[in-house]
């Protein structure tokens, strides 16, 4: 993992190019019509086949689309199908922005699944006394406050909690309906759409997942 001040440096330097990039991308070259799945925040080793991949990150991973997820995606109104995040949002500084700007880009009837770190999970894991259920990734630490910290923030990657309550709130505040969780690599309503990216997930604990998921569609009258 890059250390923070070097990322902050990247996206001080890149984030007049990476904006301007992403408006080129949306003025001239994005789909208007067809089936369009987009994948927002693939990182290095999760591009998925015949979806838009959009990363900040084109050094060491594989995207299609260079842009910055905290700027208005680089998508015309009502042209999208679906919408993928797999742990990504929770590096967005700005929540309520992002999924009114999901709900923009998606079609009527457009789905978006979306999640990151289980807030939820590691919350009960904690009062619970579970230290083995958290992962020493990115940092190891003996005490299960130590691992509960290094679980939601990420040494400071993180911005937010997420939680299924604060998900929804968001979501249908952006306009969304039918919001519902799922279980990782297992669960989707739209297994047309989502079956690849099922295959990209993980999840050991079935009963307290590690990774919090939900999809929720626009409505077919917006
Ligand atoms: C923790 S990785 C997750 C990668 C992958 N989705 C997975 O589940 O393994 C977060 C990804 O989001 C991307 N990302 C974070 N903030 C971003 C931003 N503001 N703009 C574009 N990409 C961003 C990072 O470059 C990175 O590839």
């Amino acid at each position: 993992m890059l250390p923070r001040r070097l990322k902050e440096l990247f996206y001080r330097c890149a984030g007049l190019p990476m904006f301007m990039n992403g408006v080129f991308y949306r003025y001239f070259r994005a789909p208007r019509t067809g089936l369009v799945k987009v994948h927002l925040g693939p990182g290095q080793k999760k591009y998925l086949q015949g979806w838009l991949n959009i990363d900040a990150n084109m050094f060491t991973g594989k995207c299609d689309v260079w842009a910055d997820l905290r700027r208005p995606l680089p998508f015309h109104n009502a042209t999208v199908d679906a919408a993928y995040a797999h742990h990504v949002i929770e590096h967005l500084p700005n929540l309520k922005q992002h999924f009114r700007d999901v709900f923009r880009c998606l079609k009527p009837g457009g789905i978006y699944r979306v999640g990151g770190p289980n807030g939820e999970s590691a919350m009960k894991m904690f009062v619970a006394g579970q230290p083995d259920w958290f992962m020493d990734f990115p940092d190891k630490r003996r005490s299960i406050g130590g691992k509960l910290e290094n679980f939601i923030f990420c040494r400071g990657e993180h911005l937010t909690i997420l939680t299924t309550s604060y998900l929804a709130e968001l979501m249908e505040d952006a306009g969304f309906q039918n919001v519902r969780t799922c279980l990782p690599t297992r669960e989707t309503s739209r297994p047309d759409f989502f079956e690849d990216c099922l295959r990209i997930e993980w999840e050991s604990d079935f009963v307290h997942p590690h990774t919090l998921l939900v999809e929720a569609s626009k409505p077919m009258e917006s």
